[in-house]
C-alpha cells in the first residue's frame, strides 16, 4: 500500500520534472525563433507561486555571488519597472526583450516604436482579455471584451464622453475641490489634528474622486462629510452619509467598499465573502449586497424615467445615458422588430461599474501625488500659482468658463505639473496586451522585422518608458547628480525641448472612430513626446476612454486649490511650531530640505502597484494647507 503511494507520487515528481523541462524548452524554442533578444528564468516573474513567495527568495538569492543573479534578478522583483527604471533594459542591452519561464514568457518593452505598433494595430496585438476574466463579475463590459462585442460596448459607452459633458464634469469637479478643501482645511476635521497637520492627503482625494465618479457614472451629487446632502429625494437618497432604509451601508460607503475591496471581491465567491471571519471579508460583502441592491434599483427608476418620456440628458450619467440608448432604442425598435446588438441589464450594470474602477483611483492617485510633489518642490509651486493668478486672477471657481479656459489652462504650468506627474508616476504601470492568438506578426524592433509567435503574451512597461532617455530629452540631475534627470518630477520639461514631429494621427489599423477625446489639447510650443513614449492613457483604439475626464477633473483641482492655499509639507517630526517660528530663514531652509528629502525618498520607495501606482500599508506623507500670503516656509525658499 504505502509503496504504491510512493509510486505514484515518484511518478506525478518524474511527469513534473518532464513538464519543467520541455515546457522550457519549448518556450526557448520559440523565443529563439523571433530574433529578439531573451533571458531565460527557472520561474516566470508573473508566475503566481512566486509572486506570493518573493519575498522570501529575493533576499536568500542576493546571499550568492553577485555574478550569479545581478541584472538578471532585475525583472523578478515586484515594480521593478520604476524602482529600477532603466537598469533591467541596459542589463539586457535592448529595450525589448522577452522574458522566458517554463510556465510562460512574456515580452516586456519600452520602445516607443513598438508600443505604437502595438497599440496602433488592434486587431494584431488585442488585448489580452483572458487576464480580465474576473472584472465580468455583473456582466460583460468594455473593458473585458474584444472583437465586435468591445465594439458594440465601446460605442455605447463611448457616447457620453464628449465635451459637453466635459463642461459638466469640469464644473463639478470645481465644486467638489471646494468640498476637498473645506474638509481638509475646516475646523475640527478628522484628518487634520490640532496643529493642522494633514495625516494623510489619500483619504481626502479618494473621496474626491469618488464623489465625482458617482456623478460621471451616475448623473449624482455626492458630498464630503460635512456637507449638506441635495433636496431632491431621487439624489438624496444616494447622497445621503448614512443608509437608507432598506440598507446597511450608504451608496458612497458600498461604492467606496466595493473599490477598496476589490481584489477580495472578485477572487471569492459572495456567499464566502459572508461567511469567512476576517472583517475584509464582511466589508466586502456587505458593500457588494449593498451596491448590487442600489444599482438595481437605479436601473429601475431609470428605466421608468426612460419609459415616461424624460429623454433628455442633464449632465453626465454613464449608467443613465447606456439605459437611455438600450430602453430608448428597443422600445422603438421592437415594433419594427429588430432589437439586437444593444446591452442586457446586467451589461449596463457592468459597464457603469466598470467606468468607476477604471476612473477611481487612478484619477485620486494623480491628484495625490502632484500635490505631495508640489509641496515638495516649492519653486514649482510657485511657478503653477504664477500660472494660475494669471488665468483667474481672484475670480471665484464657481465663475470659471470651461470652454474659454481649458485650452490655456492645459497649455499652462498646471498641464505640465499633471502631465509630468502622469510621466513620473504613471497610475498603470503596465498594458497587457497579446500577439494575436490566431496567427504570427510582424514587428519591426530597430528597424528588423521580427515574427512575433501567435498568442506571446506583452506587458508594455509604462514607467520605465516614460523615463527612457532615448526618447525623453533630459539634462543632468541637479537633484541626485546621475546622467539624466528622468527620475526627478519636473514640470519645466515640459517646455523645454519642442519636439516638432507629430505625436497625433499614426496609423490604425482601421479607420472607425472608437469615441473618447482624440483632438490636440494645446499649442504647438510645448514638448511633444514621441509617439509611444508617453502613454499613462494607453494609445490607439483600445486607449482610455476617460482620458479626456481625468484630465479635466485634476485640471479643474490644481487651480481650485493654489489659487487660495499653499501646500507644505509637515515638518511636526522635526520641530514644534513655536521652534519654527522662531527659526531663521537659512534653518528653516534646511529643516525644509529635510522634509523634501523625506517626501521623494518615501515616494521612490513607498510607491506600488498593486491594481494602481500609490502608497501601500497605510504609508503617508503629512503636509499642511495653508492660506496664501501665510506659508512659514515656502515664500522664504523661493527667494
Ligand atoms: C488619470 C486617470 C486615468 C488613467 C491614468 C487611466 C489609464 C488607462 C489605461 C492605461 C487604460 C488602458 C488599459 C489597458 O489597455 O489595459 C485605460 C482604459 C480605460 N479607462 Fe482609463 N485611466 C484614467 C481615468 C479614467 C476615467 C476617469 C475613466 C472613466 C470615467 C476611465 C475609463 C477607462 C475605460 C472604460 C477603459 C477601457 C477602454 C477600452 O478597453 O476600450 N479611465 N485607462
Ligand atoms: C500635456 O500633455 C498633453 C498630451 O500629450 C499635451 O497635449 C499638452 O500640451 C501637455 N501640456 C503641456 C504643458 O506640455
Ligand atoms: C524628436 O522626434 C524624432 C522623431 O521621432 C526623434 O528621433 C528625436 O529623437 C526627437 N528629439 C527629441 C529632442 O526628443
Amino acid at each position: 500500500m504505502v509503496s504504491t503511494v510512493l509510486g505514484a507520487l515518484a511518478l506525478v515528481g518524474v511527469w513534473c520534472v518532464y513538464k519543467y523541462f520541455t515546457g522550457l524548452r519549448h518556450n526557448i524554442v520559440i523565443a529563439r525563433r523571433s530574433g529578439i533578444p531573451y533571458i531565460v528564468y527557472p520561474i516566470h516573474p508573473l508566475n503566481i507561486l512566486w509572486q506570493s513567495t518573493n519575498m522570501f527568495w529575493l533576499p536568500l538569492i542576493k546571499k550568492l555571488p553577485k555574478s550569479w543573479w545581478e541584472g538578471r534578478i532585475i525583472v523578478m522583483h515586484p515594480d521593478w519597472s520604476f524602482k529600477f527604471n532603466q537598469a533591467y533594459f541596459d542589463w539586457v542591452g535592448s529595450q525589448t526583450v522577452i522574458v522566458v519561464g517554463p510556465d510562460q514568457m512574456t515580452l516586456y518593452t519600452e520602445d516607443a516604436e513598438v508600443i505604437s505598433q502595438i497599440t496602433m494595430r488592434k486587431e494584431a496585438f488585442p488585448k489580452d482579455i483572458a487576464r480580465y476574466g474576473l472584472l465580468t463579475m455583473f456582466g460583460q463590459n468594455v473593458v473585458s471584451t474584444e472583437g465586435a462585442i468591445w465594439r458594440m460596448h465601446r460605442k455605447v459607452t463611448a457616447s457620453s464622453f464628449n465635451e459637453k459633458n466635459a463642461a459638466h464634469t469640469f464644473a463639478k469637479a470645481l465644486e467638489q475641490t471646494e468640498g476637498l478643501v473645506e474638509y481638509l482645511f475646516g475646523d475640527g476635521d478628522k484628518s487634520q489634528d490640532s496643529t493642522g497637520t494633514i495625516k494623510t492627503l489619500e483619504h481626502g482625494t479618494i473621496v474626491w474622486a469618488l464623489n465625482i465618479i458617482g456623478y460621471v457614472g451616475f448623473g449624482l451629487r455626492l458630498i464630503f462629510p460635512g456637507q449638506n446632502p441635495p433636496e431632491d429625494p431621487k439624489q438624496k437618497k444616494y447622497a445621503r452619509l448614512d443608509a437608507p432604509p432598506g440598507y446597511t451601508m450608504s451608496f458612497a460607503a458600498s461604492l467606496g467598499g466595493m473599490l477598496e475591496r476589490i481584489i477580495a471581491i472578485l477572487i471569492f465567491p459572495t456567499t464566502l465573502l459572508k461567511y469567512l471571519p476576517f472583517e475584509f471579508a464582511r466589508e466586502a460583502w456587505g458593500s457588494k449586497v449593498n451596491y448590487k441592491k442600489y444599482m438595481d434599483e437605479f436601473l429601475i427608476d431609470k428605466i421608468q424615467e426612460v419609459r415616461q418620456g424624460e429623454r433628455e440628458q442633464v449632465g453626465m450619467d454613464i449608467m443613465g445615458e447606456l439605459v437611455r440608448s438600450v430602453y430608448g432604442e428597443r422600445e422603438k425598435n421592437s415594433a419594427s422588430g429588430s432589437a439586437q446588438n444593444t446591452l442586457t441589464d446586467d451589461e449596463i450594470i457592468s459597464n457603469a461599474f466598470i467606468m468607476t474602477l477604471a476612473g477611481h483611483e487612478t484619477t485620486a492617485n494623480v491628484l495625490h501625488f502632484a500635490v505631495l510633489l508640489l509641496a515638495a518642490n516649492p519653486k514649482a509651486q510657485r511657478r503653477l500659482q504664477q500660472d494660475v493668478d494669471a488665468l483667474f486672477g481672484n475670480t471665484d471657481p464657481s465663475t470659471w468658463n470651461y470652454e474659454s479656459i481649458i485650452n490655456g489652462l492645459l497649455a499652462s504650468y498646471v498641464g505640465a505639473c499633471m502631465n509630468e506627474t502622469m510621466r513620473f508616476l504613471p497610475p498603470v504601470t503596465t498594458i497587457p496586451k497579446i500577439v494575436s492568438p490566431s496567427s504570427d506578426q510582424i514587428l519591426i524592433v530597430d528597424g528588423q522585422r521580427h515574427s512575433m509567435p501567435a498568442g506571446l503574451s506583452i506587458n508594455i512597461v509604462t514607467p520605465s518608458t516614460h523615463r527612457n532617455p532615448r526618447y525623453w530629452p533630459s539634462q543632468p540631475s541637479e537633484r541626485t547628480g546621475k546622467p539624466t534627470d528622468l527620475e526627478d518630477w519636473l514640470p519645466e520639461r515640459w517646455y523645454r525641448n519642442t519636439n516638432k514631429s507629430d505625436s497625433s494621427g499614426g496609423n490604425t489599423d482601421d479607420e472607425e472612430d472608437y469615441g473618447g477625446f482624440t483632438g490636440s489639447d494645446t499649442s504647438t510650443s510645448l514638448y511633444r513626446p514621441v509617439r509611444g513614449s508617453y502613454v499613462p492613457f494607453s494609445d490607439g483604439p483600445r486607449s482610455c476612454l476617460g482620458r479626456r475626464i481625468a484630465v479635466v477633473e485634476l485640471a479643474a483641482a490644481l487651480p481650485a486649490i493654489f489659487q487660495k492655499y499653499s501646500v507644505e509639507l509637515a515638518v511636526d517630526d522635526w520641530a514644534t511650531d513655536e521652534e519654527v517660528a522662531k527659526m531663521s530663514p537659512e534653518e528653516k531652509r534646511k529643516l525644509y530640505g529635510k522634509a523634501e528629502e523625506r517626501c521623494e525618498k518615501f515616494i521612490e520607495e513607498e510607491t506600488s502597484a498593486i491594481i494602481t501606482l500609490k502608497f501601500h500599508n497605510g504609508q503617508f506623507v503629512p503636509i499642511r494647507l495653508v492660506k496664501r500670503g501665510k506659508e512659514r516656509f515656502i515664500s522664504d525658499l523661493e527667494l
